[in-house]
């Protein structure tokens, strides 16, 4: 289904739902289900969650300036309000208009230190229009950043658009501070995989799940994507692999997908 009635089918399934939960005029700071678009699971969980491991395995702080690169639809902000002080700040980047609207509409007003962009770029998932993400350039000054998450962003990029945002992130990181990302990464050898998630069509430095739709899920090669960590000058502190690859230690990982902290040099 195109990325926009894909959107809309949501909108509507979920639509008595809203309705009746609007009319109960709950305060919750929480977009409704239908305009969820940006994956499964419990959202508020989801994100209280990754905010943890932010602080225990990022050392994010609370007077930090954040950037969420794919920020979606405030899945990792709303629990970072509680968190950030007015010291601190957050900047979120999102392709998605409604993503982008609810957040600056719910969340901004609330917490003045909060502020959503849309940037018009192209991915084959999500928006079939827009310019080629592997040369944007985020509006953000050389070492102004103390810690830029992506949170199943790096998962829909292709290998350009990937090394490029790498790039990015070290060109905007502080010296020494953090940047938190997930992939799902593999190495020479096909991962175990369960038959409904498994990345069969292999190419050299990557491998998709879908060859019609390139970014609904990428898996990159570990030895080519820590060199580009290398390359960019960022180091690998933390890599917890995840559960995608069907090994029965799902207690073991920290998520379904593979996390990785970089530190920049
Ligand atoms: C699976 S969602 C995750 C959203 C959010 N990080 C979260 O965990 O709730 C992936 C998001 O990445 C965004 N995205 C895709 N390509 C992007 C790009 N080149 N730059 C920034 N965001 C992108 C999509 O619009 C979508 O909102």
């Amino acid at each position: 289904m195109p990325p926009a009635a894909r959107i809309l089918a949501r909108r509507l399934y979920f639509f008595p739902h809203d309705l009746i939960a609007k009319t109960k005029g709950n305060n919750l700071l929480k977009p409704p289900e239908g305009m969820i678009y940006t994956g499964g699971g419990d959202f508020l969980e989801t994100g209280k969650r990754f905010k943890d491991y932010f602080i225990k395995y990022g050392g994010l702080l609370p007077s930090d300036h954040v950037l969420d690169i794919g920020s979606g639809i405030g899945r990792l902000a709303i629990p970072l309000t509680d968190y950030l002080t007015s010291e601190g700040n957050y900047n979120g980047y999102d392709l998605i208009a409604q993503g982008v609207n609810w957040c600056q509409q719910n969340i901004s007003p609330r917490h003045p230190n909060f502020h959503f962009h849309q940037i018009k770029l192209h991915n084959d998932l999500y928006n079939k229009d827009g310019l080629d993400a592997s040369t944007y350039s985020f509006p953000l000054d050389q070492n102004s950043q103390d810690f830029v998450f992506l949170i199943s962003v790096f998962t829909h990029l292709i290998p350009e658009e990937m090394a490029h945002y790498v790039r990015e992130i070290s060109r905007m990181l502080k010296p020494g501070k953090t940047c938190f990302a997930t992939f799902f990464i593999h190495d020479d050898l096909l991962p175990e995989v369960n038959d409904a998630f498994s990345f069969k069509h292999r190419k050299e430095i990557y491998s998709l799940m879908d060859p019609k739709v390139v970014s609904a899920n990428v898996a990159f090669k570990k030895k080519y994507l820590f060199q580009v960590f290398k390359d960019s000058g960022l180091q690998v502190q933390h890599y917890f692999p995840g559960y995608w690859r069907d090994t029965g230690e799902q207690e073991k990982s920290l998520d379904f997908q593979d996390i990785v902290v970089l530190r920049k040099e």
